[in-house]
């Protein structure tokens, strides 16, 4: 087996992506990448680092050439809010980045593995139990380049022979990195301030119903479809999962079971609320779970008992 090659390591997926695939095929066979530089203490992930800017054919490729990479997580992209407050920059990362990487990919023989989202929905999806294969117009700059990427990477694999993979990944809730500029952020913040403040005010609905996964499940879902057996796989590409579906209220009573006194208000961020809205509330994830056996483990109260225990090794009350 080659070396994998992870960009956007840095990232909220990629934080926890680069230690656990280090942790299964050992640390020197995968090779970290950002467009940011490393922190004094390596941000966690000891091992191969590669300042690397992926919408630069060239560095990439000189990236796998020299590090014999055979498998590339490629989860350099800006998230939902971010995008839409600079859509150009966002066009150029999200599907330049992905450009190059899948031109690197077919001349090196990778295989890919890419991160769709729920996104790549839109108002006209039918929004409970939304199948696998859908209508598909998203509103967002976000979305739009999670469907021309969903198509782009079906295309290498059906005319240029790359092996890539990909999943709709829902709102994704973890400890270790903030997420930063997505619209399921606040699934994210609303620990840090329960425990901080015991108070949090969420710039969605209380009853905005989105799809959400714990990071674990995450990971464990993009190196188990990268290990499956690719003559059961009909759709390769894009596929639902999820584990939860949350609404800011449901995920505050949640909390309280643990921290009783948490108090929860909403001062709703139109432009947030609106990318919300135009998304699923619940997604049919059954082509995942036929095809390679995809299953979460966490629930909302096993996830916000792991989340709590471990911000609380980090943080301290406020008062
Ligand atoms: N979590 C992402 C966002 O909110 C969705 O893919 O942008």
């Amino acid at each position: 087996m080659g070396n994998i090659l992870v960009t956007g390591a840095f990232g909220q997926i990629g934080s926890e992506l680069v230690p656990e695939l280090r942790r299964r095929f050992g640390a020197e066979t995968v090779i970290a990448s950002d467009i940011r530089r490393p922190t004094a203490d390596g941000n966690g992930t000891a091992g191969p680092f590669e300042h690397l800017d992926c919408t630069k054919l060239r560095q990439v490729q000189e990236v796998v050439r020299r590090h014999g990479i055979t498998t590339i997580y490629h989860m350099a992209a800006l998230l939902s809010a971010v995008a839409e407050e600079k859509p150009q920059a966002a066009w150029d990362l999200n599907m330049g980045g992905l450009y190059r990487v899948l031109e690197v990919a077919r001349e090196y023989r990778c295989r890919l593995f890419f991160p769709s989202s729920i996104g790549a929905f839109g108002p006209t999806t039918p929004p409970d139990h939304t199948p696998q294969d859908t209508i598909q117009r998203p509103t967002t700059i976000y979305g739009v380049t999670k469907v021309a990427a969903e198509l782009l990477c079906d295309y290498y694999a059906a005319r240029l022979g790359v092996d890539a993979r990909g999943l709709r990944l829902p709102g994704l809730i973890s400890y270790s990195a903030p997420a930063g500029g997505g619209t399921t952020d606040y699934a994210v913040d609303i620990f840090y301030q329960a425990i901080r403040y015991r108070h949090y005010t969420c710039f969605l609905r209380p009853d905005s119903c989105l799809d959400m996964m714990y990071m674990p499940d995450a990971i464990r879902a993009m190196i188990e479809l990268m290990a499956a057996d690719p003559g059961r796989l009909k759709h390769r590409n894009a596929f639902n999962v999820t584990a939860m579906q949350l609404t800011p209220e449901r995920l505050a009573a949640a909390i309280r079971r643990h921290i009783p006194g948490f108090v929860i208000d909403y001062e709703v961020d139109p432009e947030r609320q609106a990318i919300a809205d135009s998304w699923p509330n619940s997604i049919d994830d059954s082509a995942a779970r036929s095809e390679w056996d995809w299953a979460p483990r966490y629930d909302l109260a096993a996830m916000t008992k792991d989340m709590l225990d471990n911000l609380a090794k980090r943080l301290r009350p406020a008062n």
